[in-house]
């Protein structure tokens, strides 16, 4: 079984993507271990201090933040970060030739329960002579040399696209590497699956409301078919499902507040899961165009995410 250096060695990946795929997932590995710590460390519960996003933040929000940010500072590829926990990008290394843009621990309302959690990152090619700036990372996610996620869950699995298709890799802590263990994903266009927060129903647009309710119709109704639902409240969660065994997760724009766009963070969230869904035969769109053509113009802009089965991802939009 091939680990995850090796794996890359195959890859078309230059050096210096590799060290900073080894630094970013290395990284995740000792956020993994801080997590099974939990109580023991007394690293649950809120930090006390509230995000640019004005969420409260929970300590290892910031715990992973400053072990990603501390690690990729130091690696001397890493041009810029940009954190769903910073205000700012932070600048690194004027030489280095990547930005890499992260949510440093997803679904964190989870770790209270013990319950699923990962880190997302996305990987941009820049090179330039000046200190980047936010303006560098307002890039379409079309434009993403790399992007994938660590998921802590009963064992932990990065899942890595570089460009040339998806592949899962465990982590065996008797080997301290990542063992790849299913090549090449494939999503199926067709599911019967679905993940929304149902809760926010009577907030949804008309359309929205329209679509899922056809869902729920099952046999009986227009689609002629029973639909199941899971709603993990960590995208990557949901998304790790849809990866495995297919399915369409939503995440609408909805009226609640309705100067959002919606919930989720294109450069951190959005971007980074809509290259693995079509780097694995599926979709990833808003309401209205392709998550990967959008010209970002902030770095905690928040979008609207409808993705996962092609077929299915389709008939949702043509409502
Ligand atoms: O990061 C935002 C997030 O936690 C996602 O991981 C998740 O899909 C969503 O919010 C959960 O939202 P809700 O609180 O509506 O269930
Ligand atoms: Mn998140």
């Amino acid at each position: 079984m091939q680990n995850l250096s090796q794996v890359l060695a195959q890859s078309s990946a230059p050096d210096s993507l590799k060290s900073v795929l080894a630094v970013t997932t290395g990284t995740c590995i000792a956020i993994s271990d801080a997590l099974k710590q939990g109580s023991l460390a007394g690293i649950l519960g809120m930090a006390g201090n509230e995000n640019v996003q004005g969420e409260e933040q929970k300590k290892l929000d910031v715990i992973s933040n400053d072990m990603l940010k501390d690690a990729l500072m130091a690696c001397p590829s890493v041009r810029a970060i940009a954190s769903e926990e910073e205000e700012d990008i932070v600048a690194a290394n004027t030489d280095g030739e990547y930005l890499i843009a992260f949510d440093p621990l997803d679904g964190s309302s989870n770790i209270d329960i013990n319950a699923m959690v990962g880190t997302i990152f996305s990987i941009y090619q820049q090179t330039g002579d000046h200190a980047a700036t936010e303006q560098d990372f307002l890039i379409a996610g079309k434009h993403q040399v790399a992007a994938g996620y660590v998921l802590y869950g009963p064992s932990s699995m990065l899942v890595l696209t570089t460009g040339d298709g998806v592949n899962m890799f465990t982590y065996d802590p008797t080997k301290q590497s990542f063992i790849l263990t299913t090549e090449n994903v494939q999503v199926a266009p067709e599911t019967k699956e679905f993940a929304i927060n149902m809760s926010n129903q009577r907030f949804w647009s008309e359309n929205m409301q329209n679509y899922v309710k056809d869902l729920t119709l099952g046999k009986e109704g227009p689609r002629e078919k029973d639909f199941n639902m899971r709603w993990v409240a960590a995208m990557v969660g949901d998304v790790h499902r849809i990866l495995c065994r297919g399915g369409i997760f939503i995440y609408p724009w909805d009226k609640k507040d309705p100067s959002k766009p919606g919930k989720l963070r294109l450069m951190y969230e959005a971007n980074p899961m809509a290259m693995l869904l079509e780097q694995a035969g599926g979709k990833a769109h808003t309401h209205t165009q392709r998550i990967l053509d959008i010209e970002p113009t902030a770095i905690h802009q928040r979008v609207a995410v409808v993705l996962g089965a092609a077929n299915e991802v389709d008939k949702c939009l043509s409502y």
